[in-house]
């Protein structure tokens, strides 16, 4: 049954709140598992929907996952893997994208893949052209059937020399989980370089692939015929330690997130500082807190890594509602990125949203009719209202403008969240905010 939060706002966030594993590496760790012939180990891992959407998948391909009770490790078997039915895979998929990333593992396992139209969020078009491209690349044949595609190798998949027109996260996911059992040498020019991604590296690496990372974003794999399992604790969740970092700026608070890595947050950590953050950063996490004065306006630009993620935007804006003076920022990885800023409007937020480009990245959406550059002016007062939650960041964001706002906001669709923070009413009440629970009419 979905709920609705009634939160009366004013209470600055404060204390302590832990972040584990990373919802963009968790659920593609467990899709390596079934590249092994024998059992892994995954540490680290959030209780979020997408780990229990990849949890129903794999098991649905044969693939045992148990969870212990006390740790929360998965411990995944592929040894059984399996051909499943179209209908319980299109059932089982919800709306995650992760099911794309399947093919190539599914193809070394089972011969064969049927992926299901993609859900995910709704923060632009979201095309899979790049991962059919690329599966082509390595030899497989991609048709469309009623409901999906389905992916099959007759020659199985082979090495290729591969080059992305965007750094894509997914597509360079896609070719390091098809080229690792590869028959072959694949070298993937244009390649996206994210932690997650380095940290799935490690994975495979562990499982036995052999993988290297050029600084000039090339990655090279040596394919090998059999992979074992993997042993590994995940990283921790940046963009959800970023989010209570913004949280605790815009409600005037001070949180310690315990698990925030300071190594895969630089970018972040340096933006926080202008804005006029303040932070300690500890051994086992960050501290972030309002130090009192104005907040600074600036001028940002998202870009992949190790530019200013995209995932970092939407709470970093509730902040910069609260600077003093003009702020801008230009969304260069998605074309619809600010659908979110309309509630923001409606509490009071001073904010346009335009087509052109507001910055000097190299960005795909220019001279289209993308609305992807955001001025925001500031201060302004926050008042609340009635809020339906239109995607996982804009969702973060609208519920810490509520929290910041005087008056009291009823937020709807709140489901959206826990597809990637985990527990988050638990740490919200553990931080002091005044909100209350009950069953949507
Ligand atoms: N793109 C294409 N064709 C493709 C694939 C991507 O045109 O076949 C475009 C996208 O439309 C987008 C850009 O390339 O404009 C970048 O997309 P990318 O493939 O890098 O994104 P993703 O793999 O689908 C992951 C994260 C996102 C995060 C992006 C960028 C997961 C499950 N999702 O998505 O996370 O924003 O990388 O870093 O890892 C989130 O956590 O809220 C979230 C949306």
């Amino acid at each position: 049954m979905s709920s609705v939060l009634t939160i009366r706002g004013g209470v600055p966030l404060t204390g302590r709140v832990t972040v584990r594993g990373a919802k963009n590496l968790v659920p593609k760790a467990m899709v390596a598992a079934l590249l092994g012939n024998e059992p892994s180990v995954l540490r680290n891992v959030p209780e979020i929907k997408d780990v229990e959407v990849v949890t129903s998948l794999l098991q649905l391909h044969g693939v045992t996952v148990e969870k212990d009770p006390v740790t929360g490790d998965l411990t995944l078997d592929p040894t059984n893997a399996k051909t499943a039915s179209h209908t319980a895979i299109d059932a089982h998929a919800g709306d995650s994208r992760i099911p794309i990333l399947l093919c190539g593992p599914l193809i070394h396992a089972i011969g064969e893949a049927f992926i299901p139209d993609l859900g995910g969020c709704k923060i632009g078009d979201r095309p899979i052209d790049f991962h059919l491209d690329v599966l082509r690349q390595f030899g497989a044949v991609v048709e469309k059937r009623p409901g999906g595609i389905h992916i099959s190798a007759p020659q199985g998949l082979k090495g290729s020399k591969i080059s992305l027109p965007y750094p894509s996260v997914g597509a360079t996911e896609q070719v390091l989980l098809s080229a690792t059992r590869a028959e072959g040498i694949t070298e993937l020019a244009g390649a996206a370089t994210e932690p997650e991604i380095v940290d799935l590296i490690a994975v495979l690496q562990k499982m036995g692939a052999i993988i290297s990372v050029q600084t000039d974003r090339t990655i090279r794999i040596e394919g090998v015929q059999d992979l074992g399992g993997y042993n590994h604790r995940a990283l921790s969740d940046r963009n959800e330690s970023a989010s209570w970092a913004s949280a605790a700026l815009v409600t005037r608070g001070d949180i310690f997130v315990q698990g925030a890595t300071q190594r895969d947050m630089m970018t972040f950590l340096n933006t926080y500082r202008k804005v006029g953050g303040g932070m300690d950063i500890g051994d086992d996490g960050i501290r972030f807190y309002h130090r009192g004065g104005k907040l600074n306006p600036l001028v940002l630009e998202t870009d992949v890594h190790p530019g200013f993620m995209t995932d970092w935007q939407q709470p970093l804006i509730v902040a910069l509602t609260q600077a003093e003076g003009v702020s801008i920022v230009h969304e260069t990885v998605y074309e619809n990125r600010f659908g979110f800023t309309d509630a923001l409007i409606r509490m009071g937020a001073n904010i346009q949203v335009h087509r052109e480009c507001l910055g000097s990245v190299p960005c795909r959406f220019g001279q289209r009719n993308f609305l992807h550059s955001a001025v925001i002016s500031g201060p302004t007062q926050l008042t609340g209202t009635n809020i339906d939650v239109p995607d996982l960041r804009g969702g973060f964001s609208h519920l810490i403008a509520a929290l910041a706002a005087t008056g009291t906001s009823r937020v709807t669709g709140i489901d959206i969240i826990n597809r990637g923070y985990e527990r988050f009413t638990e740490k919200l009440a553990g931080l002091g905010a005044d909100f209350d629970i009950s069953a949507a009419e």
